[in-house]
């Protein structure tokens, strides 16, 4: 047996944590039926102390294991041991570290050093933003170090160098969060680095998040300028110590990025570049000095999670020429990332990438990304390069884009081994692969990989090429899907945590978190363009802001993550207070509903509704007077209903977390509101308020039909989807379902149907349209290749795939965290093999099956410490535990 795998937090060796450590391992044997009968964790700190114990605890725990030992202390190194036994006598230990950064304010001493170089407003568009900040400091170090640490962040987004090198290929720090309340610091091991005598430490300050016109924080006497922190602690081989801070010495000048956005893109003018100046030696004494500002480090949180990172390069699959003539670069993947370019050009030539999803049906340039005010007009994806005349490979710093064409201008003769395009994702381990016999259903799988890479960019996405936005609605119904193909622990924990930071005094969650820049302005001007429709702040949405509850329950669910549950509870709570209280003192439109009833029943405010269903939405984002009133009418069963999915789910968290006071209050409120949807939003006959595939769905697939109206609903279900010659017609948030409550009405053949149906609206219809990624809209393309201005690249259809990991290789959870697993293929006959793995908290499962010569051959591999029951297709039974196996039966 050995002892693999070991994680702090979900991550490898952490360096710089500020949170209370869990820790998790897997075992591994080659022996059968392998559980954990005990461990015993024991945490060192560096000088030797044990600072925690556990002793011997017999258990089969693995995952999750909280540390609660004495209190940690700033900037030390721990080691932890795990010893393990499992039930075939064996024992077996292994060790990982962690390391604490600064856990106290008062661990503070730097001073933020902000530009005083000119500076304008931000706005929308490309050039609309003033050049990127280079900030150095030059300093001597007077031993030889034997140890480094850098804590380091910034308002904009930084790119960090000491003496000329960068420690690590991280891009956008300090990511994307709710700056006022959390903003991420990083921790860099710069030991090796540094030197004896002088050092320089640059950092090049582009606009990012913070400074952008998009996405500023609503800060109250906000400046829109860039500026540093930075703390340099080394410890010298003598045992002296020394601190290099950002401070009055550090000096600031504008260099070749002339100005960047996140959104719009960046203009670099390669003749503008300065020399050696993130390096010793250079003469900086007539860079401007920066100014010190007050901003101290009550939001300083140390960085949870991987960065963001290159983590694939493309090569272009051709160039070639438009009709309108523009020379075009097709990489023949859509992704979210920029382009690398090799560029031999005379001085001062001038190269422009215009970036884009998509040609329109003839092959030109096409932009799909409309502004976010409602004006109608297109913005930006597009990088600028000045030619200085020397050979270069230019990339852009402080900017990326949605894309998978470019369109290029200024120089000739392109080749593709002059171009890259380099893809751009927070790093997350691999948890996931899909492959059968059906090659359109491995291109969605794969399309449903590229949306989720493109969409997970610091901060859960809409979009890469629009919004750049934290909606909340797509990673609640999209997070199921996400956990079973990467682990997003750390990158979710993160971002509920800025979850909790923008939720109101009354609990309500916003529909974007960060809730930033242009989002709380929006709410008005679609209340404007929609007459009136109760839209205000949008906040407290229906199924998007629900992301507060059942985002954290997913993340149990798939990995058994209690910790989450008792980091976001408080947050948990005071969202469901929100709907409880909102439903109990505001009426709903529809008078003859009692108020006894009506009181339990979440019928006012603005929701999305279900969100871009299909028959509602045929012309996408262009008529948005049209999709606000389906919103609206959508949201007579969309509130309810999510209303009490929320607080039913928030029982049976407190029940998980052993509160059994609010599991009873919770689950009291969901029983009344369960009742209230039977007499308030269905009529007697089973008829919804409104007459909608997704109206059918839901309450199907959440055990919400009272029993004399299943049949009712079953028929009037089957019957939609008949007469809409096959397809779905649901939206956001009843896609996820539709598959689920066909199998539940036993028409799993129908599941199927949709599954493989390839017309406007399905799924493979986009694939049969080239698709490379899910689209925001199934009309994006319609069949004759004419594009809509809608998004190509959103992740939120995709949660089909959920079911195809649970229906088609038939992976199951019974127990939180995959520790009983059920494996039960429900194939339907047109496949002929399907294989599935999946890296749960306790190792790979894999469902492998194959029809042969008439019979069906399931192979599967259960990991150590967990039980299985595998169901053949011919009902026939077996209870295993951890190994590899293979089944047969005849079909
Ligand atoms: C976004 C979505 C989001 C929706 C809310 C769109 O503009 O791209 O994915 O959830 O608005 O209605």
């Amino acid at each position: 047996m050995k002892v693999k795998n070991l994680k702090t937090l979900h991550m490898t060796n952490p360096l710089g944590i500020d949170v209370n450590p869990y820790f998790s391992w897997m075992i591994e044997s080659p022996e059968q039926n392998v559980m954990q009968t005990a461990y015993q964790i024991v945490v060192k700190h560096e000088c030797g102390t044990a600072v925690w114990d556990t002793g011997i605890i017999q258990s089969d725990a693995s995952s999750f294991i909280e540390y609660a030992g004495d209190p940690l202390v700033s900037r030390s190194r721990y080691e932890w041991t795990v010893k393990v036994w499992d039930n075939k006598g064996n024992a077996e230990s292994a060790s990982a570290g962690f390391e604490t950064a600064l856990l106290v304010k008062s661990d503070w001493k730097a001073k933020w050093a902000e530009s005083a170089l000119p500076s304008a407003e931000r706005k929308v568009g490309f050039g609309n933003q003033p050049p990127a900040t280079m900030f150095r400091k030059g300093f001597l170090l007077k031993g030889k170090v034997l140890n480094a640490r850098l804590y380091a962040t910034c308002h904009g987004i930084y790119r960090l160098t000491v003496n000329g090198e960068r420690p690590d290929a991280r891009e956008f720090a300090p990511e994307n969060t709710v700056y006022e309340k959390y903003l991420c610091y990083q921790t860099y091991d710069v030991t090796a680095m540094l030197r004896q005598g002088e050092n320089a430490l640059g950092m090049y300050v582009g606009d990012g998040w913070y400074c952008g016109a998009n996405t500023k924080p609503p800060i109250e006497d906000f400046k829109q300028l860039h500026a540093i922190l930075f703390q340099l602690e080394v410890e010298y081989a003598d045992g002296s110590t020394d601190t290099i801070l950002s401070d009055e010495d550090v000096k600031t000048a504008y260099g070749p990025v002339l100005f960047s956005d996140i959104y719009n893109g960046e203009k670099y003018d390669a003749n503008l570049e300065v020399e050696g100046w993130n390096k010793p030696g250079f003469d900086d004494t007539k860079w401007a000095k920066a100014d010190i500002a007050g901003y101290g480090y009550q939001n300083l949180v140390a960085q949870l999670g991987q960065p963001v990172r290159p983590i694939i390069t493309l090569a272009p699959t051709k160039i070639y020429t438009s009709p309108k003539g523009e020379k075009i670069v097709d990489f023949g993947q859509v992704i979210a990332g920029r382009i690398r370019m090799h560029v031999q050009a005379p001085k001062g030539t001038e190269v422009t990438l215009d970036l884009f999803e998509a040609p329109d049906k003839e092959g030109n340039y096409f932009n799909n990304v409309t502004l976010l005010d409602f004006s109608g007009k297109l913005g930006d994806q597009k990088d600028v390069y000045i030619s200085s005349g020397d050979e270069c490979d230019f990339e852009p710093m402080f900017t990326f884009h949605g894309f998978r064409y470019a369109r290029i201008t200024g120089v000739e003769n392109l080749e593709t081994k002059d171009f890259a395009a380099v893809v751009l994702s927070s790093e997350k381990d691999n948890a996931g692969t899909f492959e059968s016999s059906n090659a359109m259903l491995n291109r969605l799988y794969e399309n449903t990989r590229w949306s989720q890479r493109s969409n997970m960019l610091s901060i859960p996405t809409d979009c890469p090429q629009r919004e750049k936005a934290g909606w909340t609605g797509d990673i609640e119904i999209y997070a199921p899907t996400a956990l079973l193909n990467e682990d997003v622990t750390p990158f979710l924990s993160r971002w509920l945590t800025n979850l909790s930071c923008e939720q109101g005094e009354n609990g309500a969650v916003p529909m974007i978190v960060p809730y930033v820049g242009v989002y709380p302005a929006l709410g008005k001007s679609m209340d404007a363009a929609c007459g009136n429709a109760e839209i205000q702040d949008i906040c407290g949405i229906a199924g998007w802001s629900d992301a507060a509850v059942l985002v954290p329950y997913a993340m149990y669910q798939i990995t058994g993550n209690e910790a989450i549950l008792r980091q976001q509870y408080e947050s948990m709570k005071r969202w469901c207070e929100y709907i409880i209280h909102t439903a109990k003192t505001q009426r709903g439109k529809n008078k003859n509903v009692p108020e006894e009833i009506d009181q339990y029943l979440w019928n006012t405010g603005f929701h999305f509704g279900e969100w871009l269903v299909p028959s509602r939405v045929k012309t996408g984002n262009s008529d948005m007077q049209k999709m606000i009133a389906s919103a609206l009418q959508e949201s007579e069963y969309i509130a309810p209903i999510f209303g009490w999915q929320t607080i039913s789910d928030m029982s049976e968290i407190a029940c998980v977390l052993g509160k059994p006071e609010d599991e009873k209050y919770y689950a009291e409120i969901a029983a009344k509101m369960k009742d209230a949807i039977h007499k308030g939003v269905m009529d007697k006959d089973g008829k919804m308020p409104v007459d909608m595939m997704g109206a059918y769905v839901l309450p199907i697939y959440f055990d919400l039909v009272p029993e004399q109206l299943k049949q009712h609903f079953a028929d009037r279900l089957v019957k939609m989807i008949e007469d809409n010659g096959g397809c779905l017609d649901t939206g956001f948030l009843a896609t996820p379902y539709i598959l689920d409550a066909l199998s539940k009405i036993n028409r799993r053949d129908i599941a199927y149907k949709l599954l493989y149906q390839d017309k406007c609206p399905s799924w493979l219809y986009e694939v049969k349209q080239g698709a490379t990624t899910i689209w925001e809209s199934w009309f994006a393309f319609a069949p004759d290749g004419t594009p809509l201005t809608m998004s190509l690249n959103h992740y939120a259809f995709g949660c089909v795939d959920d079911w195809m990991f649970r229906t088609i290789t038939g992976i199951n959870k019974t127990m939180p965290g995959f520790k009983h697993i059920e494996i039960k293929p429900e194939p339907d006959s047109s496949l002929s093999y399907a294989k599935r793995t999946f890296t749960s908290e306790y190792g790979d499962i894999v469902s492998n099956w194959e029809r042969k010569n008439g019979g069906f051959i399931l192979k599967v591999v259960v990991p150590c410490n967990t039980t299985a029951t595998v169901i053949m297709p011919n009902g026939e039974k077996y209870e295993v535990g951890s190994g590899t196996y293979s089944y047969a039966c005849s079909l």
